[in-house]
Order: C-alpha cells, then structure tokens, then sequence
C-alpha cells in the first residue's frame, strides 16, 4: 500500500466513523440505496453502422438481489428499464449476492422475462455468479429469463442488413476470461462492444480492436467523499472505479456503478445506476 493509498484509507475511514454515525448513516442506508440514477452517454465512432443511428441499449449490473435488495425492487426495475424502451438490454453479472444461500423461485425468472428489448438481452458472469457454486443455477436463471449467454463468445447485432459485434468474456475473478476466443468471429473494422465484469481488464482490452468496453463490479465505491472519493473498490476495479474513460481515441470504458450493494449496506454519494448508450453514426 503505498502513502497516498494509506492515508486515503485511514482519513477515509475516520470520516466513514463521524459521518456516518448520525442522520448520514441513516440517509446512506435506508435512502441513497433507493434512488436510481440513469446515465445517457452517447457513442461516437465512424465504424457504427448507419442503421444503428441512435440505437439504444440499456445497461444493469451487479444487482446482488437477496443482500438488502429484493425482488420487489428487481420488479421496479424492470419497469424503469421497459419505460427507456431499449433496443438492447445487457446485464453485466453479479445477479444475486449469495447463489448457494439465496431462495431461488419462479419470480425472478419472470421479472427477468419481462424486460423488452427487440435486438436481445445479453449477460456476462460476475465474480458473485461463480461464486457461492452459482455457476449453472444462474446460468439455468439467466436462460430461463431469455437473456444469453456471452461467455467467452461474440454475436452479431443485426439490423436491416448490417451489423455490429456484441461480445463478452468470462468473470476475471473467477471465471476463465479468453478474449481472444471471444473474438475469434469478428471482421476487420466491425464496431465492437465488449462486456467485462472487471473494469480494469480494459488495460488488456485496449490492445485489441474493441472500441467500447462495458463494466460494473465496482459498485462506483459504493460509500464516496468529496475529495477524497472511494474508500475500497475490490480487486480488478482499482483503477478505473466509475464513469467513462476514454483510454485511446479508439477506445472507450463505462464503468457502471451497479443496483445493489456488498458488502456493506450503504451508498453515500454513489447512486444505485442505469447506463442508457445511444450509438451515434458519423
Ligand atoms: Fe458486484
């Protein structure tokens, strides 16, 4: 831990002590944790195909359903997301916070098959979906909800006769991520969206034809001061913890800061968030 890290963490936690010892901690509990936040970001690159001119996709992660956040709130959810009326609708992992120990039943499938979108949902796994021996109980929950499955693997998203490249690569943590694999099905010069749960695998990322890479995982910090920003973000989301990043002029990470929480039950200046892109044709 080098000395900026440590003081980071050390005032960081005696603020977290103070501030969250009065009215803060019941507005970082019971309040911050409800209020959904969409981000519009548009996306610009002379490789978008013109049909996909103000193509919408919406994107949710890290729901952690079962730790202070449950299925009614999943349903409102649904909802919001049906309202932005998307075009395409991906998860970026993390469904349920504890797979082994959550009460799986029908209810979550359906909330999941109630979610609209004309050119497909998609998902990746994340860390808390291999975790807790999820692996095949999310995987049979994400199909029966008919979201697909990228696990090391590229579709193409069609639309009145051309196409652009959605693919995805395995959790990071625990998974067994293979971008090349996951690439191994696109032409040169397809625009192409990757889905990492990770953020900071965008520093791979980069190096390959990808020009936007879509991520959660980090939560944003979830519990965030000013001037001093997050206080922990976990493994793989230490460098890039929230927003966007543009890493080269060909080459864009959103990082998502999720729906639910982990860990602890708080949010402090690091709402719940929706991402809704909408592609741009030059
Ligand atoms: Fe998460």
């Amino acid at each position: 831990m080098n000395r900026r890290t440590f003081l980071k963490r050390s005032f960081g936690s005696l603020i977290t002590l103070i501030g969250l010892s009065g009215g803060t901690y019941f507005y970082a509990k019971d309040i911050e944790p409800n209020l959904l936040k969409v981000t519009e970001e548009p996306i610009h690159f002379p490789n978008i195909p013109a049909a996909f001119h103000n193509f919408r996709i919406i994107q949710f992660s890290d729901t952690h359903i079962g730790f202070h956040y449950d299925l009614d709130q999943f349903k409102e959810l649904a909802i919001k997301i049906n309202q932005l009326e998307p075009d395409l609708i991906l998860f970026s992992g993390d469904l349920v916070d504890k797979p082994n120990q959550f009460y799986w039943d029908d209810r979550i499938v359906e909330i999941l098959r109630s979610m609209n979108a004309e050119y497909g949902k998609y998902w990746i796994y994340g860390n808390h979906d291999h975790g807790g021996y999820g692996t095949e109980i999310v995987k049979d929950i994400m199909e029966a909800g008919e979201f697909s499955l990228l696990q090391n693997e590229s579709v193409p998203i069609s639309k009145d006769g051309s196409y652009f490249t959605l693919a995805g690569i395995d959790d990071v943590m625990l998974g067994k991520p293979d971008l090349n694999k996951a690439l191994q099905n696109q032409q040169e010069n397809d625009f192409t969206i990757l889905l990492s749960h990770e953020p900071d695998f965008a520093d791979i990322t980069k190096n390959y034809p990808v020009q936007v890479q879509l991520s959660g995982h980090s939560h944003g910090g979830q519990v965030r001061f000013p001037f001093i920003g997050d206080l922990y973000t976990p493994p793989y989301a230490e460098k890039y913890v929230q927003g966007k990043y543009d890493l080269h002029p060909n080459f864009t990470l959103y990082v998502n800061s999720g729906i639910g929480t982990t860990r602890l039950p708080y949010r402090f200046l690091c709402k719940p968030e929706l991402h809704m892109y909408e592609l741009k044709s030059e």
